[in-house]
This record gives C-alpha cells, structure tokens and sequence, in this order.
C-alpha cells in the first residue's frame, strides 16, 4: 500500500542522511572541441570531471542513427596549483576518419553520466572553400559582453573555427580561485560547436601556465604554447608572446619558440605549399604595437615582442622581421581592451598597397588587434593623437569576424556588441601574390 512504502522509504532515507557521502562530480563539464593538427579528418573532444570516470564519445552523422559510433579515451589527473590542490581528470578523446563537411551529433561523457547533445561539422580537407571566423581575445567569466552573440552566431552556424587569442580566466591567480566557472564560459560557451583555437595569454601565467596547458588540447608537441594548423586556403600560427614576458619560466623558450616559428613558416612558404594555402596568418596575445595609454609592452616603440629583448644573454630576437622576411599576410592580437586596425606596417613605417587602397597588395603585414570582448578589467583607453601606423580604433565591446574567400579575398568585419551587433570596421584584405616577394 501506500502508506507502506511511505514509511519504507523515510525509514531507508534516514538511515541514509546521517553517513554524509562526499559528492562525488561524475557528470562532464566544460566541453570543448579542438584539431589535432595534421588530420583533417579527427576532432578532439575534451572534458573534465571532478571523480574518475571512463572517457567516451558515443556520435553519429546528423540526420542518421543518433549514437551510431562510439570512441574511447583516456584521462589525465591534473592538480590545481591553487591553494585547494583541486584535482580534475581531463578526459580527451579523439574521433577519427570523419567525413569532410558532414555535420556529427555527439555526447561525452561515460555510462554514469553524460553531457548534453551537441553538434560539429567536420572540416572540409581540401583547399578551395572559404573559412569562416570569429576572432577574439580576452573574454572572462565575469563582464563577458560578446558572448551571447557569438553564442548564438556559433549555434546559428556562422562559422567553422574559433581564434580566441588569449586570456579567458582572471582569477587564476587567486588564493583559492575557481576557475572552473571561467573554463566552463571559455569552453563550452561556444566550443562545444566549433574548434576553438586559443594561444597562451597574459592572465594564464598562474602555475606556470599549467592550467592552459594542461585543461585545453590544443595541437603539436608543446601542449600549446605554440602550434600551426591548415584550414582551407589559410595556415594559420599560434604562439606565446608570454614567453617574452615570464623569463622564470624558461628564457630558452624564446629561443625555441624563435627557431620553431622560423621551421613553420619555411615549410609553409616552400613554394607547393604557399600555393595551396596561400594566406599566413598568425595569433598571439599582447601586439606590437598599440595607441593604448597604459605603458603595456606595445606602447613602447621597442615593444618586446616587436624587436625582442636586449637585456638577456645572448639577447633573444623580436618577431616583427621573421614574419616580415616570410610575408605573413595577417597578424591578430588581443590584450588590450579595445579594437584597432593598422595600415600595412613595418619597423613603425607604413607600406600601403597604394594610397588609395592601402590593402591592396599592401607591402608589409596588416595588423589587427581586438582584445575587448568583454572582461571584467572592462575597457582600455587609447592616447589622443596615434602615430600614423594606426588606422582605426574603437573601444566597444565586441569581435572580429574574419573570412578567407579565395587565393586573393580576405574579409575583416569588426561587430560591437555595444551598438547592438553593427558592423564598426569592415575591410578588404586584397592580394594577388601572397609571400616575401609580395612587399617588394
Ligand atoms: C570524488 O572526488 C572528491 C573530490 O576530489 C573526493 O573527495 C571523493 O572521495 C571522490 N569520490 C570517489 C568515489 O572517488
Ligand atoms: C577563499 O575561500 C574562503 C572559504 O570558502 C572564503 O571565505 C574566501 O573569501 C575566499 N577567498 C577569496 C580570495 O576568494
Ligand atoms: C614550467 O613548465 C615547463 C613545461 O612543463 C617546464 O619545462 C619548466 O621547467 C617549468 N618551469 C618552472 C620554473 O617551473
Ligand atoms: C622590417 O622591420 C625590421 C624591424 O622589425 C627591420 O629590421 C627590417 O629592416 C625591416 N624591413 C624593411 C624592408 O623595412
Ligand atoms: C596609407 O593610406 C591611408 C588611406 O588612404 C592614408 O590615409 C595614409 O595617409 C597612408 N599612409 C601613408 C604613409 O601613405
Ligand atoms: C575571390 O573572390 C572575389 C570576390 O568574390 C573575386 O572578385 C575574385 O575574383 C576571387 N579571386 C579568385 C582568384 O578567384
């Protein structure tokens, strides 16, 4: 009856109370999706959990029978540096042999717990379609003012690849911070959908870059630090301005990453393959140069990452003439909290295609720094009078969509979330020869 299993139940329920069972966090958080680098036909799902759990990914193509393959993986113990030695396992598992463009339904997780349904489309292999991006950087779990929109403009299906070009947790550095709440915006915010790409930032120092390199699965050998990776018509370079930064952490790593970026882009201009990915393009965190007026590194006409440092030994070598020497076409940077848009420049010099159309096979890299998608360190301000490098510049809130049409067309459109999603800066990128041989 009734009443019979009422009281069987408050008598199990109260015996059961007073044992206190520690929670035990089985359930996936934080899922995002990245490339593993070489394999156009892989994605690699990564998630997290606070107990040990198996690591699956039950998927099938959209459209077909829901949950049609399953692959496994493995997970990672990995120990918060922060007071509480929090411990997360990462789980990564990696799906193979998809089929280009094809769209794939997915849950992660394991038998005691899955995440919700979310979707991805496989990347196409070949050369000739026209990616799509947003591009941003310094996006926090607090103040995150873009986010909306671009969650609505991943879901809707705008675009193939995220580019967050650092910062994305800022309270790392907190006694006992929590950055599970700043990882959980960071990633499955928008990257549950789309690949997100993301370089090391300044705000993700904490612990020696652990958490960065340990929580995301970005490509190649370094967990992150830097990497490069094909899409479509586009090579596109990730790297740590930080390593000019934080000489405790190893000043060789600006060797290495010096001599790693010269590799990259010499294997990415022989000749073969500049013709099928013509469009270099390079992330990093803090520019080279800025109009902001907050003394950072680029409002120095030595800026670090722009000419290097003189100070150590031997001294360590700037990127602005290694990129300039292999005709990177592009250069996207974050940290400040703003937006702005450089004629085409080198060693402080503007080098316009012409100067009616100075992006018409400009003779030097363009620079475009868009780091205010919203944070809770809010905006940066600019000087009154920029050099004559700077070509606009504006402090709403908001990101860079960017999309590579063909060989020849690139297309920038900056949005303010502020002005409700208005276009702010929209500019064509033209070249009809891509390379060193481009500037002269
Ligand atoms: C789950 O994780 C918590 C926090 O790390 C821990 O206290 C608890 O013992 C774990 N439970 C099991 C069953 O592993
Ligand atoms: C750290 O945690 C303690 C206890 O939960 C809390 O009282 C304190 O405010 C926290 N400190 C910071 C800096 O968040
Ligand atoms: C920081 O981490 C890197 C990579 O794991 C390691 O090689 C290096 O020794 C660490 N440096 C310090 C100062 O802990
Ligand atoms: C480009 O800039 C670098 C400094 O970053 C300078 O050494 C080099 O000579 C410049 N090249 C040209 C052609 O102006
Ligand atoms: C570059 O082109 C822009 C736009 O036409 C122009 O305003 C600027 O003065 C040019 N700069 C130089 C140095 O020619
Ligand atoms: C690239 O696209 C633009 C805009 O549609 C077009 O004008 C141009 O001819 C195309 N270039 C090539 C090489 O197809």
């Amino acid at each position: 009856t009734p009443l019979l299993f009422g009281s069987v139940f408050t008598v199990s329920l109260s015996l059961c109370l007073p044992l206190r069972v520690p929670p035990v966090r089985i359930q996936p958080e934080q899922v995002h999706l990245s490339y593993p680098g070489s394999d156009p036909k892989s994605i690699v799902v990564t998630w997290t959990t606070f107990n040990k759990t198996d690591s699956v990914v039950e998927y099938g193509l959209c459209g077909g029978k829901l949950f049609e393959s399953v692959a496994e993986g493995s997970s990672t113990l990995f120990v918060d540096g922060g007071k509480e030695k929090r411990k997360l396992y990462i789980h990564r598992v990696t799906l193979t042999g998809l089929k280009p463009g094809f769209t794939y339904v997915y849950h992660c997780g394991s038998s005691t717990g899955w995440s919700d349904l979310f979707a991805f489309k496989a990347v196409r292999e070949d050369t000739d379609w026209s990616p799509r991006f947003a591009a941003f950087g310094d996006m926090g779990n607090e103040n995150p003012q873009s986010l909306g929109r671009l969650q609505k403009e991943t879901q809707l299906g705008m675009y193939d690849a995220i580019l967050h070009i650092g910062d994305f947790a800022y309270d790392m550095h907190e006694p006992n911070h929590t950055i599970k709440t700043s990882f959980k915006q960071a990633t499955q915010s928008t990257s549950n959908y789309y690949p997100r790409t993301i370089c090391p930032g300044s705000h993700a120092v904490s612990f020696n870059f652990s958490n960065y390199r340990n929580r995301f699965s970005m490509p190649g050998d370094t967990q992150g630090l830097w990497y490069s990776w094909n899409i479509g018509p586009a090579h596109i370079i990730s790297f740590s301005t930080e390593v000019y930064f934080y000489l405790k952490f190893g000043q060789d790593l600006i060797f290495r990453q010096y001599e790693w970026l010269k590799r990259d882009l010499e294997e990415a201009n022989k000749p073969e393959n500049r013709r099928l990915r013509p469009w270099i393009i390079t992330m990093g965190h803090r520019p080279m140069y800025c109009s902001n007026n907050d003394h950072d590194d680029c409002t120095s006409v030595l800026s670090y990452v722009r000419v290097g440092r003189l100070d150590t030994t031997p001294p360590a070598p700037g990127l602005e003439n290694l990129f300039y020497q292999y005709g990177v076409d592009l250069e996207l940077w974050a940290h400040e909290h703003t937006y702005e848009r450089l004629w085409p420049v080198n060693n402080t010099k503007v080098f316009n295609g012409s100067k009616d159309q100075p992006y018409v096979n400009p003779k030097a890299p363009v620079h475009i720094t868009t780091g205010s998608a919203g944070c809770r360190e809010k905006h940066d301000s600019f000087i009154p009078k920029p050099k004559e490098w700077s070509a606009f510049r504006n402090s709403d809130y908001g990101y860079l969509r960017m999309q590579i049409l063909n060989s020849t067309h690139l297309h920038l459109e900056q949005v303010s979330d502020d002005q409700d999603g208005k276009v702010i800066d929209d500019t064509w990128l033209i070249k009809d020869k891509h390379g060193a041989a481009a500037w002269l």
